[in-house]
């Protein structure tokens, strides 16, 4: 499974790919506009942080079929590999999702609050989908949903990856990584969720206490 970080925190990023295997970051335009940064700062930012195998997904900001394309191509310019521009399922977007897989780029469909919507996606070559768990649980179970789109995905046969984002606990990322997720997107603050419990600390001190009464030190040797 693919852990990416879906945030433009610079300082979050380093820390968690420094104790975590990560495979990337996802920002949207409202990730960036909330950072404190310019889009410039961002993107010449991630791509100084980030290895050149793992992968970069930025946003279109243009809601026309060719600003969509405009900016799909400059995204996917960025770097010579391992960039993806990530685009909404609109009317617009999913025509712009056909023309970018047919020149090649590498794409992620993003903004989708429905398995159909997820699927015609796929159908046009996304690579990547991006469904919006928690935002779906407005309309029914978020992860029931994308649950499903896993199983639409596999008894068809079609090779887009699901990258479940939209995260806000991480129960929703455990119930997705049980149900066969092949990548999910969550923000920092999720992913320390899942790491750090409290009992760890806890049972750390006791060993070192019981070595520290028996021994008279607190290392191995
Ligand atoms: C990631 O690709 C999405 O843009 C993001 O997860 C949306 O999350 P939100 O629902 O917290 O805005």
């Amino acid at each position: 499974m693919e852990l990416i970080l879906d945030t433009a925190n610079l300082d979050a990023i380093r820390e968690l790919d420094s104790l975590l295997n990560v495979t990337g970051v996802t920002t949207n335009p409202s990730i960036i506009a909330k950072s404190g940064m310019s889009p410039e700062e961002v993107i010449d930012g991630l791509v100084g942080c980030l290895r050149p195998d793992q992968k970069i997904f930025i946003q279109t900001v243009r809601t026309d079929f060719e600003g969509m394309m405009e900016e799909a191509r400059y995204i996917c310019g960025l770097r010579p590999e391992n960039m993806y521009v990530k685009i909404p399922v609109t009317h617009n977007g999913l025509r712009a999702i056909k023309a970018a897989k047919e020149e090649g780029l590498g794409v992620l469909a993003t903004a989708i609050y429905s398995a159909d919507e997820a699927f015609l996606a796929a159908m046009n070559g996304a690579d990547y989908l991006a469904p919006y768990v928690n935002r779906m649980s407005n309309y029914g179970d978020g992860v029931a949903m994308v649950t499903e789109l896993i199983q639409m995905l596999a008894v068809q046969g079609l090779p887009a990856k699901v990258i479940a984002a939209s995260f806000k606990n991480s129960w929703q990322v455990h119930e997705l990584i049980r149900a066969g997720i092949q990548a999910v997107t969550a923000p920092p603050e999720v992913v320390y969720s899942m790491i750090g419990h409290p009992g760890t600390e806890i049972a750390v001190s006791e060993f070192t206490r019981d070595w520290d009464a028996a021994f008279g030190r607190k290392t191995l040797r």
